[in-house]
């Protein structure tokens, strides 16, 4: 096959030559991890159709924009994007403008009606089927609306597109039971659904073949992993057996909902070679009172007992959280307990947003809702605390010697690669003319700060 600008000449199996044109995708993604591998998906999905990604909208046959709701701050943003792409189709019209994922699900007659620049609505349960849509799409121009309000039990695995080569999303489960009173992603992701343990495994195999050095499982609560179906192995189980395939580095989960962290799986990480010593535990608020209004299943007390329990297996492991500021009916009082419970905890770091309604959960009709401007200041003020935890955590850290798994350049600063402890903190260090990406490497810290850490490597 011979590239000739956008031009590709190819020959058949007679011999007869044939001239056809390069068509290229470009995808930008919103939203969670989830989401980046549904957009692996989606881009797999294009490259069998023979498409090559490229970065320049002008020269892209599809857009893909895969969207997050989880707050209304990401939904601005994308609100923005689309309209941005109205110039562009009116200058292109032969370009297909692709909206996926999770606002697609929860907007998807609005966005029809109002956006006739878009060509294809794709749900979060339809992502398989994409080949097919696309194909159909290139024949008839005509815009189609693509969303199923159910999941089929276990979507089809498609061909995936991985842009990363170091490190891998493996979705475990998708869906959600859980109904946090806050949260619109069981509306737009539906019930759990477990993929079997054969198909998870394959992957990895795939994967670690492939090179891989890190895989995260995924899902929105790993830890109910398999409780939807009948002889599956549960989530410490799945762990081990991962883990004992003793193929890939470094093995990540995410997200563990507090309430289901079992002792089990607490033993599974502790007693692994390849699991890392990172829990990432969302606590959402310090606040009994909000706990029970967000629907949350623990009280503050459990989860601090989950803390030592967790600190006294596996002793220097990293732990992360997420916070919610400005639930409904928090108090001045109810806040300050979400901050006493941060300088209790001591976070390596906290992931902290602004409480975001979210029309059609219950919270979203809670009274009581807080004013914007109380919610920034306490998410300054909680801000300034988990900044100086952080800091004095990382400062620890420093004239010790870590293990990194060498990611790329860095992306501020040309001059410094980056990569990741295995608590997951991010490390730079100088460039030395041996590069080492995708491997292993050790650096000793000089310098530490709020969100990094800073040393050379050994
Ligand atoms: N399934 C994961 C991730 C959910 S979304 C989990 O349970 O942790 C990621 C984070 O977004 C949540 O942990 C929560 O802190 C935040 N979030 C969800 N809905 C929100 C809302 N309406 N307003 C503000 N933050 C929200
Ligand atoms: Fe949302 Fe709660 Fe489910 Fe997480 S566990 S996705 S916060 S409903
Ligand atoms: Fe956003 Fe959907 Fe993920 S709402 S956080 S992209 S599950």
């Amino acid at each position: 096959m011979i590239e000739s600008g956008n031009n590709v000449i190819a020959t058949d199996l007679k011999g007869n030559t044939q001239k056809s044109v390069q068509k290229f995708y470009k995808t930008y993604t919103y939203g969670c991890q989830m989401n980046e591998n549904d957009t692996e998906r989606l881009a797999g999905q294009l490259k069998s159709l023979g498409f090559a990604e490229t970065d320049n909208n002008e020269q892209a046959d599809v857009i893909i924009i895969n969207t997050c709701c989880v707050r209304e701050s990401a939904e601005k943003k994308i609100y923005g994007k689309i309209g941005e792409l109205k110039r562009l189709k009116a200058t292109n019209p032969n370009l297909l403008i692709v909206i996926a994922g999770c606002m697609a699900q929860k907007d998807r007659e609005k966005l029809f009606k109002k956006a006739s620049h878009i060509d294809l609505i794709i749900g979060t349960h339809n992502v398989h089927q994409f080949t097919e849509l696309v194909t159909k799409l290139d024949k008839s121009r005509e815009r189609v609306l693509a969303v199923w309000d159910q999941a089929e039990r276990l979507a089809p695995n498609v061909p995936t597109i991985r842009k990363n080569k170091i490190s891998a999303w493996v979705p475990i489960m998708y869906g959600c039971n859980n109904f946090c009173t806050y949260c619109i992603v069981p509306y737009v992701r539906g019930r759990e659904r477990s993929r079997t343990v054969e198909d998870i495994i394959q992957e990895i195999d795939e994967l670690s073949e492939q090179g891989f050095k890190e895989i995260t499982l995924l899902g929105q609560n790993v830890n109910s992993y398999g409780k939807d179906a009948d002889n599956q192995l549960d989530f410490a189980d799945l762990l081990t057996k991962v883990d004992s395939l003793n193929t890939i580095e470094r093995i990540r989960y995410m997200t563990s909902h507090p309430r289901d962290m079992t002792d089990k799986v607490i033993a599974a990480v502790k007693n692994s070679r390849n699991i890392c010593e990172h829990f990432h535990l969302p606590i959402q608020s310090g606040s009994d009172t909000l706990l029970e209004k967000m629907n949350r299943g623990y009280n503050q007390s459990y989860y601090r007992d989950l803390v030592q329990k967790i600190r006294q297996a596996v002793p220097n492991s990293s732990l992360t959280t997420d916070i919610i500021v400005g639930f409904p009916g928090e108090t001045e009082e109810l806040f300050e307990e979400t901050l006493a419970l941060l300088k209790a905890v001591e976070f390596d770091a906290a992931y902290t947003f602004l409480y975001s309604q979210r029309s059609g959960t219950p919270a979203a009709t809670m009274p009581d809702q807080i004013p914007l401007a109380v919610k920034k200041v306490r998410l300054n003020r909680l801000a300034d605390i988990q900044n100086e935890i952080s800091l004095a955590i990382n400062k620890r850290l420093v004239g010790s010697t870590v293990e990194v798994l060498v990611e790329g350049e860095s992306k501020n600063n040309a001059e410094k690669l980056m990569g990741r402890t295995r608590t997951n903190k991010i490390v730079l260090w100088d460039k030395t003319g041996d590069e080492r990406i995708g491997q292993l490497v050790q650096v000793k810290i000089s310098v530490a700060q709020t969100w990094l850490l800073k040393g050379q490597l050994v």
